[in-house]
């Protein structure tokens, strides 16, 4: 069987950004977290993580994105995620599509304006033995800062708790 990539045009030839998702292209590339992340929740004990971001494309009017996190000293792997980012065409309207290793799944919707996304849940699906307490709204915000450096916040409310910061991140560019 040929190697699916050999199905791509050869990677020095990057496929041309389709120009639907131009008003996305700042999250483009590959980025690690610098600092580590915040981690924050009323029930938890604030921790830090590391995390590699992969945000792509190829060629189609839509991202590729990963999400991939690790403990800060021993980097044994933990939350990951990887889905798809659409845009409306002629729009500023955005849909984030995940799926989780916590058995979660999930669709959220919002805007892009500028060098800013801001998306919140509009539907999540788990797997029917995922750990309790349950996610049961998410918001998230991502932007580029003056720095040149990709950022995202993640709030979310549980079956226990209301709307609250769970994570806060910053991202250089590799
Ligand atoms: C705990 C959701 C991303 C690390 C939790 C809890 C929920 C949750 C519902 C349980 C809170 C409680 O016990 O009251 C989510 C969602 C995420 C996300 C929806 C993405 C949208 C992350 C990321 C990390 C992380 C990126 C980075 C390592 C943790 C840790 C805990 C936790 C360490 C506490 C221990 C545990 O329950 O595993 N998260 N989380 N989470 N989360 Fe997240």
């Amino acid at each position: 069987l040929p190697y699916l990539s050999g199905l791509l045009p050869p990677s020095h030839e990057p496929p041309k950004l389709n120009p639907v998702v131009e008003p996305l292209s700042w999250m483009l590339g590959t980025w690690l977290s610098d600092p580590p992340g915040a981690g924050t929740f009323p029930t938890l004990q604030p921790f830090q993580y590391l995390e590699e971001v992969h945000i792509s494309h190829v060629g189609q009017p839509m991202l590729n994105f990963s999400f991939n996190s690790f403990h800060p000293e021993t980097h044994k792997p933990m939350h990951r995620e990887c889905g798809f980012i659409r845009l409306k065409p002629d729009t500023n309207k955005v849909a984030f599509v995940s799926a989780q290793n916590t058995g979660i799944v999930e669709v959220e919707e919002g805007e892009v304006n500028g060098q800013e996304l801001c998306v919140s849940s509009h539907s999540i699906s788990r797997i029917s033995f995922a750990k309790e307490p349950h996610v049961e709204q998410i918001t998230r915000k991502f932007r580029l800062n003056s720095e040149g450096k990709l950022e995202q916040t993640v709030s979310m409310a549980t079956t226990t708790q209301p709307m609250t910061q769970h994570l806060h991140i910053t991202y250089k560019k590799v």
